[in-house]
């Protein structure tokens, strides 16, 4: 646990001291759970989102993208159940007068019985070696199946009250299990109360005209109430999606873990339009593309699972998360959701209008169904840089740190280093940068030595430095030192393009999915 606490104390402070990632407003001390994305931060989180972008639109004929306003008519949100239901159950401690969430107070308890009965595994793990039988150890030893099954119950009990609004139990379940403050013991809990998450807001000069608005807690329904729009003038026909990427806001009570729960985050959503009874083969056909496009960065197969919701949304009938192995664990990434028609239904009812497709195959009238994907943007930047990030002995037992992004992510491509700063050179480099900077984002450095260079451009992650030294001047050649492998090659300036091209495209990588 220490140890994953440190790499991710590590992926903060690199974000923070290479410019991707700075607390928002520090100046005044920041805003928790806000962020700023930093002159090489923005760059990597574009890249991430055109990779999105191409994968989804570019190379699906039937999606197409919008882009909504943040700002929506008051009765979206009622519409769609975020008035009544976007709730998370609260809890303050009466001694600390901190806030919590209760579910996620009762989880950490239960993932705690999990851990007693992962380390009974791994004592006898180590204790039978080869003849160890896992599943018959998980089915038989009483220790764990005493904690299994308590934490069966206790997580069960918990949903059940949430399910049925009972929050005087989810009280009850957190004083039976004598849960106290994470932070200083006390276990002098108020009741327990629903929080709406939603960023409320006022639109208009005058108090009393004014109108209150929200800002929007999730990107897709600027699709949902679209969907006419687009169908018609797109000339759309089932199945197709429409995508999007964009701000949303969501008032977390325990914003924690940098920018993996934030307050203010962007999200990129799909929602693909089909015929009423073929939802779950489109769902199936999104859990595995999806997939894919995240395997084709690869940052290691093991690093991802799927975890298929049980308790489902009132309006849905399949969900699935796909989660990543963050440095604090396995935790939801992206989600899969097979919602139906409710959202397109309740907004005919709120609005009066129609939102149904004329099938000229089957000559008839309907409400197509909804398979939405959604991915956090900057989810998928924690996924990405923490993965990426590594310190290395080289062989030599010298250590390096360096960020070993996706080269299609790297925020610059390639750094250009005159050896010298003299006779020449950093003109040569500049000739080079500027040849380059039509086709990548490219730097040039040339202060200290050579060495110190190239392990700043590591821990940057950019995937190439291009040395000019004095054998340039006389035959057009410079030196391009691969970022992962150190491997260092001479080669001509007129084939830079090609090389650098041939590992950064979006097409090389896209073509792995
Ligand atoms: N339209 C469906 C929807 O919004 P969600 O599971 O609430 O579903 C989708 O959110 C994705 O948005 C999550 O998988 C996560 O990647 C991202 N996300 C949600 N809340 C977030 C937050 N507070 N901070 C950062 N990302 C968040």
């Amino acid at each position: 646990m220490a140890k994953q606490d440190d790499l991710f104390k590590n992926v903060v402070s690199h974000a923070k001291e290479y410019g991707y990632i700075f607390p928002s407003s520090e100046i005044y001390d920041g805003l928790s759970a806000v962020y700023d994305y930093a002159q090489n931060g923005v760059e990597l989180k574009k890249n991430i989102r055109e990779y999105w972008w191409k994968a989804m639109v570019q190379m699906h004929e039937n999606i197409v993208g919008i882009d909504a306003a943040i700002l929506m008519h008051p009765t979206t949100w009622k519409a769609s159940g975020h008035v009544d239901a976007f709730n998370d159950p609260l809890i303050d401690n009466k001694d600390s007068k901190k806030r919590y969430r209760a579910d996620v107070l009762i989880e950490d308890y239960a993932e705690k019985l999990n851990q007693k009965a992962q380390k009974e595994i791994e004592k006898a793990k180590a204790r039978y070696g080869d003849a160890f039988n896992e599943q018959e150890f998980i089915a038989t030893n009483a220790r764990v199946v005493e904690y299994k099954a308590k934490q069966r119950e206790i997580l069960e009990r918990m949903a059940r009250s949430l399910e049925t609004e009972n929050l005087e139990d989810v009280k009850a379940l957190i004083e039976e299990l004598e849960i106290a403050d994470p932070e200083t013991g006390s276990r002098n809990w108020t009741d327990v109360k629903q929080f709406n998450l939603m960023f409320g807001t006022k639109l208009g000069a005058s108090a009393e005209s004014a109108m209150d608005l929200y800002l929007r807690p999730e990107t897709a329904q600027g699709i949902f109430v679209n969907f006419q729009n687009v169908q018609k003038t797109g000339r759309m026909k089932i199945p197709f999606g429409i995508a999007q990427t964009g701000k949303a806001f969501r008032n977390e009570i325990v914003a924690r873990q940098f920018i993996f729960r934030m307050r203010e985050f962007e999200q990129m959503e799909m929602q693909f339009f089909v015929k009423p009874g073929e939802e779950m083969k489109w769902y199936e056909y999104w859990k595995t593309t999806r997939l894919n496009w995240h395997l084709s960065l690869g940052l290691g197969q093991e690093n991802y699972r799927f975890h298929d919701h049980e308790k489902l949304a009132h309006y849905a009938n399949a969900a699935a998360d796909i989660e990543f192995n963050f440095p604090f664990g396995f935790k939801e990434l992206e989600g899969i959701h097979s919602r139906t028609d409710f959202d397109l239904k309740a907004h005919e009812q709120h609005s009066g209008r129609k939102l149904q497709y004329f099938d000229t195959e089957t000559n008839q009238n309907y409400v197509p169904y909804v398979v939405e994907t959604s991915v956090g943007l900057d989810r998928m930047f924690l996924a990405v840089f923490s993965n990426s990030l590594k310190e290395e002995t080289l062989e030599d037992g010298s250590t390096r740190t360096v960020l070993r992004l996706p080269s299609v992510l790297a925020p610059t491509k390639a750094a250009v280093l005159p050896l010298v700063k003299k006779d020449g050179l950093p003109e040569l480099a500049q000739e080079i940068i500027e040849d380059l900077k039509w086709d990548f984002n490219v730097t040039y450095d040339e202060k200290d030595a050579v060495g110190r260079r190239y392990r700043r451009q590591d821990a940057l992650g950019t995937p190439f430095c291009i040395t000019v030294d004095h054998q340039t001047l006389e035959d057009k050649t410079v030196t391009i030192r691969h970022r992962d492998s150190m491997k260092q090659d001479r080669v001509k300036i007129s084939e830079l393009k090609d090389i650098i091209n041939r590992e950064v495209s979006m097409k090389t990588w896209l073509m792995k999915m």
